[in-house]
C-alpha cells in the first residue's frame, strides 16, 4: 500500500477501489490529482486537505463530518459558486475550489 495514496483501495462491504480517469483540480490555487468519479471531499482528504470552510460568526474551521451531505460541514465554493457541499459533488476536470470563508461569496460569471 502507498503511504501518500489515503484511498480505501478494498472496502470489505464495498470490494475493490476501481479509480477513474486522471483528472486536475485546484484547491486554493493548488493543482491536485483527483480521479474522476470520486467527490471533491474524497481527493481533498486523499492529498490531505482537511478544512474545507470557515464559520460565519466564530471563524471555526469544519471539514468532513457527516460524508452523506447532511450536516453541509463540507461546503465550499466550487467554480465560483458558494454553498457546494463537496461530500456528494463529483470531482471534475480543470474544477476549481476555494475554502469558504464565512457564507462564501459568488464570483462574477459562475452559473
Ligand atoms: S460532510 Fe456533511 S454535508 Fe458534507
Amino acid at each position: 500500500m502507498d503511504k501518500n495514496n489515503l484511498r480505501i483501495e478494498n472496502h470489505p462491504v464495498l470490494g475493490e477501489y476501481i479509480k477513474g480517469k486522471e483528472v486536475k483540480i485546484t484547491f486554493d490555487g493548488k493543482v491536485i490529482t483527483a480521479y474522476k468519479g470520486e467527490t471533491i471531499a474524497t481527493a481533498l482528504i486523499a492529498s490531505g486537505i482537511k478544512v474545507f470552510r470557515y464559520t460565519p460568526k466564530k471563524n471555526m474551521p469544519r471539514g468532513l463530518f457527516c460524508a452523506i451531505g447532511r450536516c453541509t460541514d463540507c461546503v465550499m465554493e466550487v467554480n465560483g459558486r458558494p454553498n457546494i457541499r463537496t461530500c456528494i459533488t463529483p470531482v471534475e476536470n480543470a474544477m476549481i475550489i476555494n475554502t469558504q470563508i464565512g457564507a462564501g461569496q459568488w464570483k462574477e460569471g459562475s452559473n
